[in-house]
């Protein structure tokens, strides 16, 4: 996927249902230092939703790995 496509997907794609936060907003939070999910959690909100991060937990932690695998942070 083009790095355009990318962060547009980013911006619709909600990765914590309950407080509809993006992936964008997530990687940026990791990008700034958050890299655990607790940490994720405490700068956006996210997993503070009704089911307590059951759905969102799992991806986020997700993408720490991916972007630790890429490189990125
Ligand atoms: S999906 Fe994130 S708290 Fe429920």
């Amino acid at each position: 996927m083009s790095e355009v496509n990318e962060a547009v997907m980013d911006k619709i794609t909600k990765v914590c249902l309950c407080k509809s936060i993006s992936r964008a907003t997530i990687k940026k939070a990791i990008l700034d230092g958050a890299h655990t999910v607790k940490d994720v959690n405490a700068a956006v909100g996210s997993g503070s939703g009704p089911c307590r991060g059951q759905r969102c937990g799992p991806k986020i932690q997700a993408l720490i790995d991916t972007m630790k695998e890429e490189g990125k942070i």
